[in-house]
């Protein structure tokens, strides 16, 4: 049996491989969100167990059965964040960051679920969270689409991505839809699967969402939100598609969006790929107003998305990523006094090249295993420092990716030289 210690099941490493996707990603989303005037909060990844229930909602499934809760010393339920919207929204409040403002915020870093482990879908996962607060919309909705689309334009997956939208109304609206909803689903009793007749009683809503073929047909053919909504929420989710039809981006109504997040209000939205196979939403949110005043706070806006990293880095994975993190220069020296000369040049260089990825062989070895290692890292140039060099202050340079002749250079010709590269 062997005795080494794995991962958590659903918990992964990200290895240096693919690392270069993830830092493309999370650059490019830097710089994007900074250009639409982001910023970024960062808040614990422990927050109490009653935060989620009562914001994301007591019947839903992440916080019925996927949290990650624990009592602390104190005998305190904390949860490990399955999300980052209510921690994100308890912070402001917190800090009084609401009372007659504006934030535009975003946030990244690992959630925790407990939901069964496939490709797409861990038990610790990264998300990039935006939210948005004080803006009653439907502009700032309409905003945080177009910030998403210039996203995807970026990182050159725009193709493989289709937006879908909808409405949920108010709260007043969907218990009207509700009623109706409960209606037709009781008069079609025998055709609801197990988890939709537990839903029927607790959440009816999300029925719609059920991912079972069988249940298709029977869903198709219950009534639509869109025609129980009063004029203001008509009129926000028109704003929206002209706004969206003004800025040329594709979109389509999907009238069973409804999120698996109870404190969604008027605008969901969803962007979803046919390339990751079942687990295809690669970033999701929606307007969350009335969540605000549940959490204790006067009255305002919200609203906000995720993105999944891990599935947009196998999108990115596809494509060619513009990201080089092999180093320019690996210093091979063999000998004493070649190894403290080496040391010394590839601070010199350094200092002299900001920018410059240089490798320095520790370890010792012979010049031609050093020069295996030099080719391995991927490294264009090999800087050589024998003894010989060192005596003189000079050093060689090798193309290792070329044919070039071999150069040999004073110190300050290689800065000159790399400065170059
Ligand atoms: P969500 O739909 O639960 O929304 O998650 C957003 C995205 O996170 C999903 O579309 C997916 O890409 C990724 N994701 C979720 N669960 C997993 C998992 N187990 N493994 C890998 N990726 C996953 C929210 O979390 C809301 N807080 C979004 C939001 C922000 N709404 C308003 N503001």
């Amino acid at each position: 049996m062997s005795n080494k210690i794995q991962a958590v099941r659903g918990m992964h490493d990200i290895l240096p491989e693919h690392s270069p996707a993830w830092q493309f990603l999370e650059s490019t989303l830097r710089e994007v969100l900074a250009s639409y005037g982001y910023q970024e909060i960062r808040t614990p990844l422990v927050e109490k167990t009653e935060l989620f229930s009562r914001s994301i909602g007591e019947v839903t499934d992440i916080v019925e059965k996927e949290m990650y809760t624990f009592d602390d010393r104190n005998g305190d339920s904390l949860s490990l964040r399955p999300e980052g919207t209510a921690g994100c929204l308890r912070a402001c409040i917190e800090h009084g960051l609401l009372h007659n403002q504006v934030h535009r915020l975003w946030y990244t870093g690992p959630m925790f679920r407990h939901e069964r482990p496939q490709k797409g879908r861990y038990r610790q996962f990264y998300q990039a969270g935006v939210e948005a607060y004080g803006m009653a919309g439907p502009d700032i909705d309409a905003e945080l689409i177009l910030m998403a689309s210039r996203l995807w334009q970026r990182l050159g997956i725009a193709e493989q991505l289709e937006l879908q939208i909808n409405t949920l109304g108010t709260a007043e609206e969907r218990l009207a839809y509700r009623e109706h909803l409960v209606v037709y689903f009781r008069a079609h009793h025998e055709q609801l699967d197990e988890d939709s007749r537990r839903r029927l009683e607790t959440n009816p809503l999300r029925i719609l969402d059920s991912k079972n073929p069988d249940m298709r047909a029977l869903i198709a053919g219950a009534p639509v939100l869109a025609d129980y909504l009063g004029e203001i929420s008509s009129s926000h989710f028109r704003g929206l598609t002209t706004a969206l039809e003004q800025a040329g981006i594709a979109y389509t109504v999907n009238p069973r969006l409804v999120r698996g997040l109870d404190y969604y209000s008027r605008s969901v939205f969803e962007w979803v790929t046919q390339s990751l196979g079942a687990q295809g939403t690669v970033c999701a949110g929606g307007r969350y107003d009335g969540l605000i005043e549940q959490l204790g706070e006067r009255a305002s806006h919200a609203i906000g998305f995720a993105l999944g990293l891990e599935r947009l880095v196998s999108l990115l994975e596809h494509t060619a990523i513009p990201v080089d993190t092999a180093p320019h220069v690996y210093l091979i020296r063999v000998g004493e006094a070649a190894e403290q000369a080496g040391m010394l040049l590839a601070e010199r260089l350094r200092d002299a090249v900001p920018g410059l990825r240089l490798v320095l062989h520790c370890g010792g070895g012979s010049f031609k295993s050093q020069f295996k290692r030099a080719d391995k890292s991927g490294a264009r140039y090999a800087l050589i420092v024998g003894d010989d060099e060192a005596a003189q202050d000079r050093v060689s340079i090798k193309n290792l990716r070329e044919e070039a002749e071999q150069l040999s250079l004073s110190w300050g010709d290689a800065i000159d030289y790399l400065a170059k590269v």
